[in-house]
Formats: structure tokens, sequence, C-alpha cells
């Protein structure tokens, strides 16, 4: 089958800590083996609420990618980028934002919820009102049909929908859609060109679902062909022509369940983070000085796992039966927090040993982080262009 498009987000914040590998990172590099992945640094988002800031953003932004390829996301498997090294984000924000209602905008809940959140900071901005469209152009630009998004990124998923859509409607279907549908049939080459309009016939003279199928299976297995070729020859088979801009679909990534050292949402704010790449000494650290349930007085009173967030973490790193260990050990006092913490000190040094040891060659090696990267934002720019291409087109913005 024909690789669907991945594409996903992440503002350089800092330094990332466990809590973004299991909320984000673990899924993208499960992605990353079935679908064709983009993931970038959305510095672009970053500066809409850190203006006045901007030192942090510098400073994280190769921290974190190390952070992404310690993780396993393999550039190459994925394409990896910085967004503000593809201009294109910029032009297709600025094209839509001629089509895009300012009522949309402030109807998005980010909006408002984020202004009183952030309330020392002014938020009126008119880059932070118009943050979601910069995301909507993200995506639209690479044609994405799946968007890996927490759960409070589902709006701004259903906002570029709404807005694909009408962009759709205002300059649908490409110029010479008919013409270039059949220079991509030349591309498929060989006899399959013959076939596709057989098949295409079928279908259309006589509505054969196999036929249908069939012509899908096609073009998804001409590996040759162009993104907008693909969707070209899709469009042209089933007489749709082709679609300018793609719908994507929200994939909701199931919010983790690790929370920080205190038992509250794990946050550098409230200093209760383990890092992805802690060093071991102060891994083990944190974890024996973290509280567990205060009921546990002295070590012969028996303790609640629920009430202690070392539970937690043993929910998310340990055995069945190391877990049940932990029950009836606490209850019954049979066991003391200093040994009930090891399972999970060991858990967390064996999944970040890998980490260490895959971030080593870019840490001693800035050129080659960059060089690779460099490679993932040229790849980029090669499907942002294609896009623009024909956004420009259908805007009337071709001229000869
Ligand atoms: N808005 C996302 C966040 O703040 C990051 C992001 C920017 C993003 N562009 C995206 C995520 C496109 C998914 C797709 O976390
Ligand atoms: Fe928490 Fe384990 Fe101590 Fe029970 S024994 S209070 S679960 S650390």
């Amino acid at each position: 089958m024909e690789k669907e498009s991945v594409l996903s987000g992440m503002r350089p914040t800092g330094r990332l800590h466990i809590g973004h590998y299991h909320g984000a990172l673990k899924n993208w590099v499960r992605l990353q083996e079935e679908k064709d992945c983009f993931f970038f640094v959305a510095d672009w988002h970053a500066l809409t609420t850190a203006y006045d800031d901007v030192q942090v953003i510098q400073n994280s932004v190769w921290d974190m990618l190390i952070d992404w390829f310690a993780a396993g996301v393999d550039p190459e498997k994925a394409t990896i980028f910085i967004q503000s090294h593809v201009p294109q984000h910029a032009e297709l924000h600025l094209l839509m934002s001629m089509m895009t209602p300012l009522g949309w905008l402030e109807r998005v809940p980010t909006y408002k919820d984020q202004q009183e959140k952030l309330a020392g900071k002014d938020l009126t901005t008119y880059g932070f009102l118009g943050y979601p469209l910069l995301m909507s152009a993200d995506i639209l630009l690479y044609r994405a049909s799946y968007v890996p998004v927490g759960e409070d990124q589902i709006p701004h998923v259903e906002f570029t929908r709404e807005l694909a859509r009408r962009f759709n409607h205002f300059y649908g279907r490409e110029p010479g859609f008919e013409d270039k549908a059949k220079a991509a049939l030349k591309k498929l080459g060989g006899k399959r060109d013959k076939a596709y309009l057989d098949l295409r016939t079928r279908y259309q003279q006589d509505g054969n679902l196999e036929a249908l199928e069939e012509g899908r299976a096609l073009i998804a297995s001409s590996q040759s062909l162009a993104a907008a070729d693909r969707e070209r020859l899709l469009g042209y088979f089933d007489g749709r022509g082709k679609q300018i801009l793609r719908e994507p679909q929200a994939l909701l990534t199931e919010a983790s369940r690790l929370v920080g050292l205190d038992g509250q949402k794990m946050s550098k704010s409230y200093g209760n983070t383990i890092m992805m790449r802690e060093e071991p000494e102060v891994l083990s650290k944190k974890v024996k000085t973290m509280p567990t349930d205060p009921a546990r007085v002295r070590r012969t009173d028996a303790g609640e796992p629920s009430r202690c967030p070392v539970w937690n973490f043993h929910q998310v790193y340990s055995t069945p039966e190391t877990r049940e260990w932990v029950q009836a050990g606490c209850r019954s006092a049979g066991i003391g927090c200093i040994e009930c913490k090891q399972p999970v000190i060991d858990a967390m040094l064996a999944e970040q040993a890998p980490m260490h040891e895959r971030a080593m060659r870019y840490v001693q090696n800035p050129k080659l982080l960059r060089d690779v990267v460099e490679v993932g934002c040229e790849r980029a720019r090669k499907v942002a262009e294609e896009t623009m291409g024909d956004v420009r087109a259908a805007m009337g913005l071709a001229y000869s």
C-alpha cells in the first residue's frame, strides 16, 4: 500500500524529559516504521509566545534534536527539519491568511485559554492569534494524512480541516488538471498506464468497485511518483479532480500516564522531572529522594501504592510480577520504600542506556548533527515547494 504521510512538530523549549518520551517521541518512533513521517522543530511557534525570550529557543533547538535521535527517531526513516529553514511555511501562512476569517481564529479554544494562563504576558499579538493558522500551514504544506497530537491540539487539526475545505472550495481544481493527469499517467510507464485506463473505464462506466481498489493499488505501488502526481492520478481515476490541499486527520496520542517525581504533572516549571538523558547517578538520586505514601512514616508502617508517586512509575516501567510484589509488599510493610524504588531505577537506567549511546555521536560531533538535519530540511523544502507550486497557481500567482 501507499505509505501515508504523517506530520508532527514540537516547540524547542529546553531539554526533553521522560514525559516527552512516553507522551510523544515513543509514538513517533513507532510511526516512522509504517508511514512517511515528517517531524519538525517548531521554532516559529515558540516565538508566538516566547518573542521576548529568544535565547531559550536558540539554546534548545539542537539539544532537542539530539533528544529525538536519542529516542530512536531515525533521520534515515523520517524527514527531520527545522521550520524556519523551510520558508514555504511562511508563504503558505501568508496566502491562507487572505481567506481565513478572523472569527475562526478567535474561536480556537487555546486562544483565550493561553491568554488567561500566561496572564503576565501580553499575548494580544497578531502572531499569537495566527498561531493555529501557522500550524495549519505546517500540516497542509506536506499534504499530511495524519497528525499525531495530544488532546489539547485536536481543535487545531479540526481548524486545519475546515481551512483546507475552504481553500479547495475557493480555488477548486488546479488549472490544466486533465493535461497534468495525463502527463502523470505517462510516468507510470510500461503497460501500467494502459492498465490504469482500463480499470478507470471499468470503474467510471460500470461502477466496478474492484476496479477502484485495483486502480488505487496500482497507483500506490508506483514508487517513483511524486506525491502531487499520485494525487492527480487518484483524482483522475474517480473523477474528483485533484484536491489542492488534503484534509488531515488527527491521530490522538494517548496521554502519557507518567507523572512527575512529586505526583503532579511532569513539567520543567514544577522542577519534578527526570530528563531523557539524565546522568545515571542523578537519576538514581532523584528517584531515591522522591516522596512516597505519606502514611509510611516508619519502615514498619503499611502503605498504599495508589497514594504513592513511585507506584505510578511502576505502572509504566515494571512487569506485572514486580507490580504484584509492590502491591503486596507495600500493604503488608513487607518491603521498604528504598527497596521498592530499585526496580524503577533499574528500568529507567535500562531505557536510557541506548539513548545515551545514540546521542553520543551527535554530542561529540555537532557538525554531523547539523549536516543530518540539513539533509532533512532540503527534503522538506522539496516537498513543500511542490505544494506551493500548486497553491500559487491556484491562487492566480503563477505568472509567466
Ligand atoms: N502546536 C504544537 C504545540 O504547541 C506544535 C506544532 C506546530 C505542531 N505545528 C504542528 C504539531 C503541526 C503537529 C502538527 O505543541
Ligand atoms: Fe510507595 Fe513502594 Fe513505599 Fe509503597 S513501598 S509507599 S509503593 S515506594
